[in-house]
């Protein structure tokens, strides 16, 4: 990783959960039935939920992100010994108001006045990214939000890389793209996207094609990157 400024970027490509919002907040707002439980929940929940896109995608049987999601919960419900139908509707319904990262809507809102694009590329459905960009109020900040839903395959299929090079008309060269999902950032980068790893969790460098040009903590370092 070489960490020098990023130039020629003339689009910024978000993913959502675990960048932009924080999936950990759905379980941490259920802390009166799960106390202790949660961080159990929330890692086992996003494991499986990631292995089930990985294998549909494999299989060529795409499912939505919503099924996806739900499918995982309740894998991981059962696996917990939680049997409970109310707390599952809730932390659905939680999962479309994720928190957004404290820092968000200050960096898109200076990537824009930048004059950049900015748009949102993830595995998540239209029908579960629309109210998340709307409760946390970022939609005038986004100039596209862009679901696998279109593609019907989950990253990290090229044909999900390629959908924001069309949709934004920008070539993937001039694209930036911020993941904290390692596999992502990597697979991104393999496509040809510049990428900031956005490390969030602190994990170590995958072993998989694709180098990321950048690390990050947090997005608030992004702007600096970019020269801003
Ligand atoms: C997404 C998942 C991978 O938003 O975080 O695409």
């Amino acid at each position: 990783m070489t960490d020098q400024k990023l130039t020629g970027i003339r689009a910024c490509v978000f993913d959502a959960y675990g960048t932009l919002f924080d999936y950990a907040s759905a379980a941490a707002q259920c802390r009166d039935v799960l106390g202790d439980r949660i961080t159990a929940l929330t890692t086992l929940w996003r494991d499986k939920q990631l292995q089930y896109t990985w294998l549909r995608t494999m299989q060529d049987r795409y499912a939505d992100f919503w099924q996806v999601t739900g499918d995982s919960l309740d894998y991981s419900l059962e696996t917990m010994g939680i049997a409970d139908p109310a707390l599952r509707e809730r932390l659905m319904r939680l999962y479309l108001t994720l928190d957004p990262f404290p820092e968000v809507p200050a960096v898109l809102r200076q990537l824009k006045d930048a004059g950049l694009k900015t748009a949102i590329l993830s595995n998540g459905s239209p029908d579960m990214l629309r109210p998340l960009v709307a409760s946390a109020g970022i939609g005038d900040l986004l100039d596209a939000v862009l679901s696998v839903h279109e593609v019907g395959v989950f990253k990290t299929h090229p044909k999900v890389y390629q959908l924001a090079v069309d949709r934004l008309g920008v070539p993937a060269s001039a694209i930036s793209f911020q993941s904290s999902n390692a596999w992502d950032a990597y697979a991104a980068s393999a496509f040809g996207m510049r990428v900031v790893w956005c490390n969030r969790y602190g994990q170590k460098r995958e072993r998989l094609p694709g180098e990321p040009a950048a690390e990050v903590r947090t997005l608030a370092e992004l702007p600096a990157l970019l020269g801003l």
